[in-house]
């Protein structure tokens, strides 16, 4: 009875196991991916419209969210999206940087998006990186106070650095953390090394919205696309809360959609271990991978390995399944 149901199903619906703390959704590639967040955006935009209002959005940088906003581009040119009711609050920006240097945020922002589209100069707020040290401190406390006079930010898009940073809040970050001036953690300033002509060009700091600050904003979209980000992203989504991965505070947030490509969910228990998750639809190289893991597991060579071993395991569903097929 249970194999004719695993037969049917795929599955088996009874062991179901969720590990991931977060509503996760996995797509074949980021360009689809990155379709479905523009989507989302251009239908919150087109709603708030309807009803006049304005919309606050919450924009990154960096690599990921950049078929995000071609996508706004193309239905701004092909599909008559309006940005005219839309402010913006960009993340970050790194410090010291001229808005027109080719790695400035400033720019980024304005060659990805603003210029393409009709949103108004003055909706388009992004922290400035040429003040002088001394005016830093009232101005990310101004920053925050624009965020809330413009009533909060209603869809916050965020990538994720390898050192499980959001925005520029790097591992160390606390929970309640406002907009401020942040050092670079070491891995960042290596990946971002790629921007600049060598890695000692790379600022040592950036402003940055809190992780506070982000979590204010009512819905969050955690975008991730390749497999080096594949141990981050598990670490966030299945793992504890900690301030060593500051995108693991998004648990708590009520509303968070993390938006993936299948390179960077590589490393999700349901992907990797699926016969953990109860999701198995035992192929021959799912069965291969299952046997090779829980040799690995109990230190076992495989043909040494028991029927108490596979059950220990929560591998007995594949004993059944063995035993059927003789
Ligand atoms: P990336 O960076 O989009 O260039 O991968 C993301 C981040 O550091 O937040």
């Amino acid at each position: 009875m249970k194999i004719k149901e695993k037969a049917s199903t795929g599955y088996l619906k009874y062991e179901l196991k969720n590990f991931e703390k977060l509503p996760v959704k996995i797509w074949e590639d980021s360009v689809e991916a990155s379709r479905h967040v523009a989507r989302s955006v251009a239908l919150a935009i087109r709603q708030r419209q309807q009803d006049g209002e304005h919309i606050v959005l919450g924009l990154a940088t960096g690599s990921t969210p950049i078929k995000v906003y071609e996508e706004l581009v193309r239905l701004h040119k092909e599909e008559g999206l309006s940005f005219q009711n839309v402010i913006s609050f960009n993340l970050d920006e790194y410090y010291p940087m001229p808005k027109e240097a080719q790695q400035s945020y400033w720019r980024f922002m304005h060659e990805y998006l603003f210029d393409h589209v009709d949103i108004l100069p003055e909706n388009i707020h992004i922290p400035d990186g040429t003040l002088p040290m001394e005016k830093i401190a009232d101005y990310c406390e101004e920053y925050e106070k624009l965020i809330d006079l413009a009533g909060g930010i209603d869809i916050q898009l965020l990538g994720i650095g390898r050192t499980g940073h959001i925005g520029f809040n790097e591992p160390g970050a606390w929970e309640t953390s406002p907009t401020r001036m942040v050092r670079l953690d070491h891995l960042t300033r290596h990946d971002a090394s790629k921007d600049f002509q060598s890695g000692d060009d790379v600022p040592y700091r950036a402003i940055t919205m809190g992780v506070g600050s982000i979590f204010k904003a009512r819905t969050v979209y955690l975008m991730a696309w390749g497999q080096h980000k594949a141990r981050i992203i598990q670490q966030a989504i299945e793992g504890e809360i900690t301030t060593s991965v500051p995108a693991s505070f998004l648990q708590k947030h009520p509303n968070v959609k993390v938006v993936l490509d299948k390179s960077a969910a590589e490393e999700l228990t349901k992907m990797k271990s699926p016969w953990l998750a109860g999701i198995c639809n035992w192929t021959d190289d799912l069965i291969c991978k299952a046997v090779v893991w829980l040799s690995q597991k109990t230190g076992k060579p495989i043909l040494k390995l028991t029927d108490e071993d596979y059950n220990e395991h929560g591998l007995s569903d594949l004993i059944i399944e063995q035993a059927n097929s003789y």
